[in-house]
């Protein structure tokens, strides 16, 4: 049998669960032929890591990328580099004859978001966007309870996004804090939700009004909680001992190996300071977006809260669905499983008009990003032969509605004034969202007291 051939460009901490599916788990039918960086330390450990599982690999610097498709000729490029990066990878594999697998968000502005539709139109190579937010059970399950058409057409959002001061304060810590690398949260971060919400609702945005700021991150915080004698990083700071937000790289090995002790290969520092006056980005978002089909969202994100996760409602014509979820805490890259749910703090309930509310049971499963990771992996490495009735596998459609959203919301916050996503990109097709409920007079369902449907024999408690 032929195996499919995948390289892996940006051999940081997210690549790991792309070269252990490989290496591993659909070893039967994928090989890594080829890693690139451009720290010589990450592939050397990497080139380790394959070589105990028996496995030769081939490395490349970041200079050397057209060398290695032509010398090691991959069907697939997998690229998790930095975000700023993800463009120049993804449009040059397609140019070389290469499928493309990379990770959110698929890039960070328009004009290389509008690069990557180009290249793709002109060389009509699949570039496929790893959107595991979409595989974790209880996501997929608002998607299948919407489907059902319980509350009716949805015609607002408000969703919530709250980030810890531990994995939310590592954003302002790593690469990230400079808009120029990950293109703020809204980008980087936000891109999950906005494609959530496009995905749960099967449409796209169209205008998007966005306010924000740095409130918590910045210099003056430190000097509150009397850090006035601080470093610019963590590993030799004088403040640390009194600092709460101090992240000694040494007692982490998975942190320790692959950034303090390859660091100097590229004088990249992961542990900067998170009250640095150099941080560009924001700690505090409100967005409002319209979407084509007529509904409304609003949006916030906060990363300096007491807990990690989200509450998201919608209303809908028939009813209202509510959704919290909290997740684990974590750094990112620091060996655990990163943002797991937290079952207790997992719910979802509904509320219809003229019936009692009620809870529903959770869909739940284990592993990263709430059980996301090893489900989506699967879907990528050894796709079921029954269609998918959620359509969870996303390609660059998607990969750009989804950024679109928070590039507008940049523009806004630079400008005051709303955003018209037209007016940032153009040949953008729709993306293959499941059909939804047809729209429904309110005013007709609200006079109605419908049976429970089927789909309510999920049901665990009843509560008025
Ligand atoms: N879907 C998810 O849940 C999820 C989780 C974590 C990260 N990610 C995404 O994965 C990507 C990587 O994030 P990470 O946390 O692994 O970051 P990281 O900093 O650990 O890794 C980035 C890697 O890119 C390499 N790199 C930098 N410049 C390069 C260049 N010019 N050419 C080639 N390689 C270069 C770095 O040396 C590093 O090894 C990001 O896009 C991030 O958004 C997604």
């Amino acid at each position: 049998m032929t195996k499919i051939r995948y390289a892996q460009v940006g051999i940081g901490g997210r690549s790991q669960l792309f070269s252990r599916a490989i290496v591993e788990e659909f070893a039967d039918t994928s090989e890594l032929v080829a890693l690139c960086d451009n720290n010589v330390g990450r592939l050397r450990l990497r080139v380790g890591w394959a070589g105990e599982r028996d496995v030769e690999v081939k490395t490349y610097q970041d200079d050397e990328f057209d060398r290695m498709i032509a010398e090691t000729r991959p069907d697939v490029v997998i690229v998790t580099t930095q975000d700023s990066l993800h463009d120049k990878y993804i449009c040059r594999a397609m140019e070389l004859g290469c499928d493309v697998m990379t990770e959110k968000p698929m890039t960070t502005d328009e004009q290389k978001c509008q690069r990557i539709i180009d290249t793709q139109h002109k060389t009509g190579r699949q570039c496929t966007v790893t959107f595991n937010y979409r595989y974790a059970p209880p996501r997929t399950q608002i998607k299948d309870l919407l489907m059902s058409g319980v509350i009716g057409n949805v015609v607002s959002v408000d969703f919530h996004w709250l980030l810890d001061t531990r994995h939310g304060a590592d954003y302002f810590r790593r690469w990230h804090r400079h808009k120029r690398n990950s293109g703020g949260l809204m980008v980087h971060k936000a891109t999950h939700h906005f494609d959530l919400v496009n995905w749960w609702l099967s449409t796209v945005p169209e205008t998007v009004y966005a306010t924000g700021t740095r409130n918590f991150y910045r210099p003056e915080t430190a000097d509150r909680y009397g850090l006035t004698q601080r470093g610019q990083r963590c590993l030799d700071c004088p403040a640390a001992a009194k600092c709460s937000f101090h992240l000694d790289l040494r007692e982490y090995p998975e942190l320790r190996r692959m950034y303090l002790e390859t660091e100097q290969h590229d004088g990249y520092f992961r542990d900067r300071c998170v009250f640095g006056a150099d941080i560009d980005i924001e700690d505090t978002v409100d967005v409002v977006v319209n979407y084509r089909n007529g509904a409304m969202m609003s949006y916030s994100l906060h990363s300096f809260m007491p807990w990690e996760g989200y509450i998201v409602t919608f209303n809908g014509v028939k009813g209202r669905l509510e959704h919290i979820c909290q997740e684990s805490v974590y750094f990112s890259g620091d060996g655990s499983v990163p943002g797991e749910l937290m079952p207790e703090g997992t719910k979802i309930k509904i509320f219809l008009h003229s019936q009692s509310a009620y809870g529903v049971e959770i869909w739940q499963s284990e592993g990263g990003h709430g059980g996301a990771d090893p489900i989506m992996v699967k879907d990528l490495f050894a796709p079921a032969s029954v269609e998918d009735k959620y359509k969870r596998a996303a390609d660059y459609r998607s990969g750009a509605w989804s950024i679109l959203t928070g590039v507008a919301a940049n523009r806004s916050m630079a400008s005051g004034k709303p955003v018209r996503i037209d007016d940032l990109i153009h040949n953008l097709p729709d993306p293959d969202y499941p059909p939804m409920p047809a729209p429904t007079d309110p005013l007709e369902i609200v006079s109605q007291k419908s049976a429970a449907p089927e789909w309510f024999k999920k049901e665990v408690r009843d509560e008025k």
